[in-house]
């Protein structure tokens, strides 16, 4: 029995990656999953298949303001504990040559969705429950190379972040956000199996190494614990001391 026993979390992209990891280690502190996927129910089933209890598989592309509402009418009237924000695409868009399909798809994905599933699950959580937002050193960070979009949806998870601390402070919902920098998932295989873009990117990297999503779901975890309680607003970088 973990210290999250007899919670609920609904984790949104909880099917690889990052989100993966941030289901597994709340599972093993106790809380229910709710495990939100998009196009790939393998691999939900996957993720469900490690947990060794019964998670909940719900569906929904953020890109889709009624998808998200569909959801959440599956959900009923489950209470839950922790809300993370963690869905999101990364897309190049070259200010200049960018088309207006994948504008909107970097937007509403990354910026739209979360807002939306934050306003939906408003009734289900808890007074005293946890947002965490997955933000992204890039909403901080100039990159060279078409980056400025996706560092703009960041950023502006950034902000959702400070304002749903000071606007949910009176139900004593706490709102942080954790900003991974470089993490090994399918999101970033394309530039580290590139062997000079590796080398490149971990000579930039004060500890020399890339993160791995273990490493930002233990601070999600942290983040819903008790020992957060008095925590709220804040943004934290888990990057390696790439940026400080
Ligand atoms: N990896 C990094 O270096 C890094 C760094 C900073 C921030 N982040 C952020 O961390 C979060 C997770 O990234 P990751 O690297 O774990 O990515 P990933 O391995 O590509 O996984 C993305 C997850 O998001 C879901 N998803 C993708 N498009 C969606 C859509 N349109 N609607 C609903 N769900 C969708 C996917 O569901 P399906 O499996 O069903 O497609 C999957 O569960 C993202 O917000 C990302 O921006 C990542």
């Amino acid at each position: 029995m973990g210290s999250l026993t007899g919670t609920n979390a609904l984790v949104t992209g909880g099917s690889r990656g990052i989100g993966r990891a941030i289901c597994q280690k709340l599972a093993l502190q106790g809380a229910d999953i709710v495990l939100h996927y998009n196009s790939n129910r393998a691999a939900a089933e996957e993720t469900a298949a490690t947990i060794g209890r019964p998670v909940r598989l719900v569906q929904a592309d953020m890109g889709s303001l009624e998808g998200i509402e569909r959801m959440f009418a599956d959900l009923g009237d489950l209470r839950l504990d922790f809300l993370v924000n963690n869905a999101g695409i990364w897309r190049d868009t070259p200010v200049g040559s960018s088309s207006a399909a994948v504008v909107n798809e970097m937007i509403n994905t990354n910026l739209r969705g979360p807002f939306w599933v934050t306003q939906c699950a408003l009734p289900l959580l808890k007074d005293g429950g946890r947002i965490v937002n997955v933000s992204s050193v890039a909403g901080r960070i100039g990159v060279a190379g078409g980056r400025s979009l996706y560092g703009a949806t960041k950023a502006g998870v950034d902000s959702f972040t400070r304002n749903w601390a000071l606007e949910l402070a009176p139900r004593r919902i706490l709102v942080n956000a954790v900003a991974p920098g470089y993490i090994t998932t399918d999101m970033t295989e394309p530039y580290f199996s590139d062997p000079a873009m590796l080398d490149r990117t971990l000579k930039r990297q004060p500890l020399g190494a890339l993160g791995t999503p273990e490493e930002v779901a233990d601070v999600v975890v942290f983040l819903c614990s008790e020992g957060a309680k008095f925590i709220t607003g804040q943004s934290i970088n888990i990057s390696g001391g790439l940026v400080i």
